[in-house]
């Protein structure tokens, strides 16, 4: 991949000349006024900052404390050519042993809530009830957890975050079998159980759009809904409101690109509305209607799988809040239906949609390190105005909203730290966020990812998402980028 000019010019450290250039471009916008004063006081009083994470990327011990095996372990050995730099989340950023180092960088941050997820095969080796739980699995979320609010930070936890004990895969193909429904809703209920009189915000699976892309979509997301459904359902009739002192909040956590048609004709307007209808609405539209999007319906078929009346019903409703990821946005072309295509269809070819970055060679915005991320911060204003029309304007938190770089283990310490093209990077979405606040949208909370670098999935650690620094050649050792001081700055109270 590439070292795209943006970020190199960054890394050579010409901090001079970069401030210059965001304090240029920061000026440019005319909606941007003010930039300087953009701070906690600009967002309602309550609103939550965080920083999010989750179990396969950060915890690492992976064979200690009775847990038991996910997909994720067994695809980074099995396969681990398909890993960019060969590598797994056996270690990874090792917080299983330095969760107390990590809330205190969290503390130093002024940051008020944590994202974190559970193992499910920590908390339930072999995935399921009947084959037993792991009370070492729960001491060290109950750890974490009480360490976490002791310092004054809440606790906002996903129950899946792609790691699927592997038993479950052996057994019935996870999430392409409705066995699954059950076997989720019981872990889900173990947690609600076990850490629900401290936890006050569920989520309960972690961007089924992502992990569904893995296998065979339309059926891996249709159980992924039942489950979820299945676990809201277990926990408002039991847990939440008989948890005293505070009732608790589910959700689920989508992540949602932002479409521009790439012109002006009829027909790419109608793809970018498609494109979110297969990103979004494939998700959002159930839990509203308890039916599939229109689009998806007519452009699917009978492979789309049909919800009966009592799941449509179990679907409608089924969160109190949104949890929406995003990070950056695409021009949508639509692509014309052909006659003679007689290969085998797919969820891509379904949507007849043509998504591409730039337009007349333009990008949409400057590219990060991974190839799929380019910044379009006006995006997360347009998605949440989106989401409030369509939707009948839910109570919205930000679980996910980042960039990375590329790991440079030539670079010196220093020059690895200073990450200003990130400070501008929030700074523009947390901008878009408040404006949105101010045009009705119910956000309560933003999430940044990431707390620190991590095991990025097929990537490995060749890029680093983290607002703090690991360093994979000196134990680990975290340190605060820039933008770790400029987030302790931004939340300050008074
Ligand atoms: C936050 O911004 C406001 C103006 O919007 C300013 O008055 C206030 O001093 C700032 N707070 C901090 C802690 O910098
Ligand atoms: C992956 O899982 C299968 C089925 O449980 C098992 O036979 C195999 O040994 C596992 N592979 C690795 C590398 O852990
Ligand atoms: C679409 O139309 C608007 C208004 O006429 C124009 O400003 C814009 O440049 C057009 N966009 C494209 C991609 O052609
Ligand atoms: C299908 O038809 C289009 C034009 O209508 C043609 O360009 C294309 O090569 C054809 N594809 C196949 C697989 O025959
Ligand atoms: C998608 O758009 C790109 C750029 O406009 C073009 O090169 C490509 O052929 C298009 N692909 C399809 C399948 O239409």
């Amino acid at each position: 991949m590439a070292f795209n000019g943006y970020l190199n010019l960054f890394n050579l450290g010409v901090l001079t000349i970069i401030i210059i250039i965001i304090m240029a471009e920061a000026v440019t916008p005319t909606t941007l006024v003010d930039q300087t004063s953009l701070n906690r006081s600009s967002f309602p009083t309550g609103f939550i900052f965080g920083t999010a994470s989750s179990s396969y990327q950060y915890e690492g011990a992976a064979n200690e404390g009775g847990r038991g095996q996910s997909i994720w372990d067994n695809y980074t050995h099995k396969y681990p050519e398909r890993i960019l730099d060969r590598s797994n989340g056996d270690v990874a950023v090792d917080q299983y042993h330095r969760y107390k180092d990590d809330v205190a960088i969290m503390k130093y941050m002024n940051t008020d809530a944590y994202r974190f997820s559970i193992s499910w095969s920590r908390i339930l080796p072999k995935g399921k009830v009947s084959a037993g739980i792991n009370r070492e699995g729960i001491k060290y979320y109950n750890n974490l957890i009480n360490e976490l609010l002791d310092n004054g930070l809440l606790p906002f936890v996903t129950l899946f975050h792609w790691d699927l004990p592997q038993a479950l895969q052996d057994e019935y193909e996870g999430f392409l079998s409705p066995n699954i429904i059950n076997d989720f809703r019981d872990y889900a209920e173990v947690c609600f159980k076990e850490f629900g009189d401290r936890v006050k915000h569920w989520i309960t699976l972690n961007e089924p759009h992502s992990y569904s892309m893995g296998t065979e979509p339309y059926m891996a997301s249709h159980n992924q809904l039942l489950a979820h459904a299945a676990a809201v359902k277990i926990y408002r009739t039991n847990y939440q409101s008989e948890q005293v002192s505070e009732k608790g909040s589910i959700g689920i956590t989508l992540n949602c690109h932002w479409f521009l048609p790439f012109s002006n004709d009829t027909l790419d307007h109608q793809a970018a509305q498609r494109a979110l209808d297969f990103m979004f609405g494939w998700f959002m539209q159930p839990m509203t209607t308890g039916e599939y999007p229109l689009s998806m319906v007519s452009f699917v078929g009978n492979r789309l799988p049909k919800f009966t009346q009592e799941q449509s019903k179990m679907l409608t409703g089924s969160f109190d809040f949104i949890g929406i990821n995003y990070y950056t946005s695409n021009y949508a072309a639509n692509i014309p239906h052909s006659n003679n295509d007689t290969s085998k269809p797919t969820y891509f070819k379904d949507t007849h949609v043509n998504l591409t970055t730039e337009r007349n060679g333009i990008p949409i915005g400057p590219q990060a390190a991974s190839p799929w991320l380019f910044v379009y911060p006006r995006g997360i204003l347009e998605l949440l105005l989106y989401t409030k029309t369509k939707y009948n304007n839910p109570v919205i938190y930000i679980t996910e909203n980042g960039m990375d770089e590329f790991n440079v283990p030539t670079l010196s310490l220093e020059e690895a730290l200073m990450d200003t093209y990130r400070i501008d990077y929030f700074y523009r979405h947390l901008y878009y966020i408040s404006s949105a606040i101010k045009h009705g949208v119910k956000v309560q909370g933003y999430f940044a990812w990431s707390l620190l670098d991590n095991f990025e999935w097929i990537a490995g650690y060749t890029m680093r998402f983290g607002i703090n620094f690991v360093d994979y050649k000196d134990n680990l050792k975290r340190h605060h980028k820039l933008s770790a001081h400029w987030f302790k700055n931004f939340l300050k109270k008074h």
